[in-house]
């Protein structure tokens, strides 16, 4: 046969196959989310998420030095609180005796090394279980302000490298900026969740803090699944107002929006490989459906592909236990 163009001869042998890989992965480029709760000697794995537990702080400590070992530097840790130590404006998210800034410091104290990213947002403080202040259903924007400032300078006090806002009120990453800034803290980055979506993939997550709403949903604040566009705005917003990093959230099924984020902003950008999307391959794998090993190096190939530079993800560890 005349074929002079046989694209099978790049792929013919490991090397050259190798040598001609366009998208490289590494564990330099994964933040592992961790949970996080109250108590001593705790390690409590999460129903829907085999393999992934909420941790004490001592024992968080040790899943730190199991994680470096590895190769695994940056991590997101997410707190669990008990329903009685919440209230409608969040206050312990700043107060002195929250175990979960002390767990901060002592990390950053055992292993300075590692990049913290705190979660900036009311859920897992918050009693109605939302991101925002709730006044008669509604999420209030402006004075929801006031208390994710108060809980990034109480995270930047405790040592936070970066902090992440999650909440998705407007003005969230200029007023942090200045708060940080004000205070001292020109050199703690934020990581802004700029195109956020009203998620169903976020079940699993919600489970190991149960932070779920108490009632209705997050649809006001989190963005629309069918809107593209939406993600330039947030996206300039937040670069106009200090952010260091853009994030995409959830991942898989919006490929589309981290590229064209990647495409038309110079910051780096993170996607956020969300719970629901750690435990569809978990389930499936135990089923015997998918190669579950397979599955996830291929997924988060295809994040990176998609122009992520860095994939926050519950897979992290595993990852760094199969590739080292
Ligand atoms: C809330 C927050 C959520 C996640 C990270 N921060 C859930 C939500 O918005 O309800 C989800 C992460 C995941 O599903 O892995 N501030």
């Amino acid at each position: 046969m005349n074929i002079p163009h046989r694209p099978r001869r790049n792929r013919k042998s490991q090397v050259i196959r190798n040598m001609v890989e366009e998208t490289s992965l590494s564990v330099k480029n994964l933040i592992f989310p961790l949970f996080l709760t109250e108590g001593n000697n705790k390690k409590i794995e999460i129903s829907s998420m085999p393999g992934i537990y909420r941790f004490s702080p001592d024992e968080v400590l040790k899943e730190i030095e199991a994680c470096m070992n590895l190769g695994i530097k940056s991590f997101a840790p997410f707190p669990h609180f008990e329903e009685n130590k919440k209230d409608k404006f969040a206050t312990i998210s700043y107060s002195k005796e929250n175990y979960y800034l002390k767990t901060i410091s002592e990390i950053k104290k055992y292993f300075p090394e590692t990049c913290i990213i705190t979660d900036v947002a009311m859920d897992p403080y918050s009693s109605d279980g939302h991101d925002g202040i709730v006044e008669n259903g509604e999420i209030l924007n402006d004075e929801t302000l006031t208390i994710l400032g108060n809980m990034a300078l109480a995270q930047a006090q405790a040592g936070a490298d970066m902090v992440a806002p999650s909440d998705m009120m407007d003005g969230r990453v200029g007023y942090i900026r200045t708060i940080l800034d004000d205070n001292g803290f020109t050199n703690v980055s934020i990581m802004a969740y700029t195109a956020k979506y009203a998620s169903s993939f976020y079940g699993p997550f919600r489970d190991a803090l149960d932070s779920a709403p108490k009632a209705g949903d997050k649809k006001t604040y989190q963005m629309n699944p069918a809107n593209k566009r939406e993600a330039l705005i947030e996206a300039e917003l937040d670069e106009a107002e200090g952010a260091d990093f853009l994030m995409v959230k959830p991942a898989l099924a919006y490929l589309d929006i981290i590229k064209m984020l990647k495409d038309n902003f110079n910051l780096p950008i993170a996607a956020y490989n969300v719970s629901g999307e750690y435990a569809m391959i978990k389930a499936a794998a135990e089923k015997g459906w998918l190669n579950g090993e397979k599955t996830m190096q291929e997924c988060l190939l295809g994040i990176r592909r998609a122009g992520a530079d860095v994939i926050l993800t519950y897979f992290a560890k595993e990852y760094a236990e199969l590739n080292n």
